[in-house]
């Protein structure tokens, strides 16, 4: 979103003439943004057999994912729901991964069933998936290497403590599997976390996984996850994709030497590909004045963007893009119309809002309308793509029908 021409635009169009013809609150997402984003991590690893997966659980409007599928970019996907979903945008299974965690059996069938590859997370699921398919069907495992990264304790995915992936230290149960039911292991699966600043700690989990690379034969793909920090805030400290992908390349070229086999190097980044994609557009309901504070209540709450509230320190620019041209700014503490205390913000100067402003949240792409639900019987927002200087409902608003949908009406009260 840039300010030009005193208003807002993304692409050549108003932002507020946007919230004008659909209403809010309202999801927007920016489709050249998400291919700038490709590119740049296309751009990063050139000098490796790359493929992309997108972490479909940061954005699964089917619009979208059809995006990343004219971009080249496959899907990664955690439940039979989602992978539903890339089908309807039009991936074929086998394009998509499935990397579930402590799921039933029956949705890793599910997912085989569709010719989707499958990233086992625990030895007695591995053991169920030999039983069940002997080496008839390849498969990834996901490795745990404990080491802590990551921007807060919810997001962090690969320390010691972690529930996911299995324990690098249970390298011979593992194998011993792998020999009793000749399990056909294509591939080796690790996510350390979210927003993991360094190049180092990738390159520290990578050399784990290249290292316990060398007791499996016939491996094709290294997936080493998603994690990339994206700038939240002005001086936010962001990976430095080039960085990383000259160091983590350099890593990957000497393992495939070492191995003697050229691999592909697999990414699920969700929101490196789209959380800068997206701006959640919302009204200001009122402006309160108290002794200590000034509030601006807003037409939303968590029950449409959490991760305020969710995460430690999680943090979204708010910008009013109703009056970008005043001289006068004011703090506020920008809250939600939700029944508990849901605070996005606090101590954000503003330009001067009143009361009908609307207020753009940066930085939504990505864990915002995902995340949504219904909480105090609210309808979740629309959603809007920009695509090729056009704006797009690619989500309606839902409506009490929603609310009731799957209510039993009894006559017995
Ligand atoms: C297995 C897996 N891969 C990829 C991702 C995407 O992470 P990010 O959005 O930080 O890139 C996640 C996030 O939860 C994940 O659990």
């Amino acid at each position: 979103m840039e300010l030009i021409a005193n208003q807002y635009q993304v692409q050549n169009l108003s932002l507020l003439d946007i919230a004008q013809q659909f209403g809010t609150p309202l999801y927007v997402y920016d489709a050249a943004k998400i291919v700038q984003k490709i590119e740049e991590l296309k751009q990063a690893f050139a000098q490796v057999n790359l493929k992309i997966k997108f972490a479909g659980k940061a954005l699964t409007n089917v619009s979208v994912l059809k995006v990343m599928r004219q971009n080249g970019v496959e899907l990664d996907v955690v439940s039979p729901q989602e992978l539903q979903l890339g089908l309807l945008a039009g991936y074929e299974g086998s394009q998509i991964t499935f990397t579930p965690s402590g799921v039933s059996f029956d949705e890793i069938e599910t997912a085989v069933a569709a010719g989707s590859m499958v990233n086992l997370d625990n030895l007695s699921v591995l053991e169920k998936f030999g039983q069940r398919y002997g080496s008839s069907v390849p498969c990834m495992i996901r490795i745990k290497p404990n080491v802590a990264a990551g921007g807060n304790a919810k997001i962090m995915t690969a320390h010691d403590s972690s529930k996911f992936g299995i324990d690098v230290r249970q390298k011979a149960e593992i194998l011993q599997l792998v020999e009793q039911y000749q399990i056909n292991v294509v591939g080796l699966h690790q996510h350390t976390g979210s927003d993991i600043k360094t190049p180092e700690a990738f390159v520290q989990v990578a050399n784990i996984i290249f290292e316990f690379a060398h007791s499996f034969k016939g491996l094709k793909y290294i997936d080493l996850g998603g994690g990339f920090k994206v700038s939240y805030k002005k001086d936010d400290v962001v990976t430095n994709m080039a960085e990383v992908g000259k160091e983590l390349s350099n890593a990957f070229r000497a393992f495939c030497q070492s191995y003697g086999a050229q691999l592909q190097l697999w990414f699920e980044p969700g929101k490196f590909l789209v959380s800068e994609c997206g701006y959640f557009l919302t009204t200001a309901n009122v402006v309160k004045h108290n002794p200590t504070r000034t509030f601006v209540g807003i037409n939303s709450g968590l029950n449409h963007l959490i991760r305020p509230m969710m995460y430690d320190g999680a943090y979204h620019e708010i910008v009013n893009i109703s009056n970008p041209n005043t001289t006068e700014e004011e703090t506020y503490d920008v809250v939600g119309y939700i029944c508990e205390t849901d605070t996005f913000g606090t101590d954000r100067t503003l330009k001067k809002v009143r009361e009908g402003d609307v207020l753009a949240f940066k930085n939504a792409g990505a864990y915002g309308f995902t995340m949504s639900s219904q909480y105090n019987s609210r309808f979740r927002p629309a959603e809007v793509l920009v695509y090729q200087g056009k704006a797009h409902l690619i989500r309606q608003r839902e409506t009490m029908e929603d609310i009731l949908r799957n209510q039993v009406l009894t006559e017995f009260l």
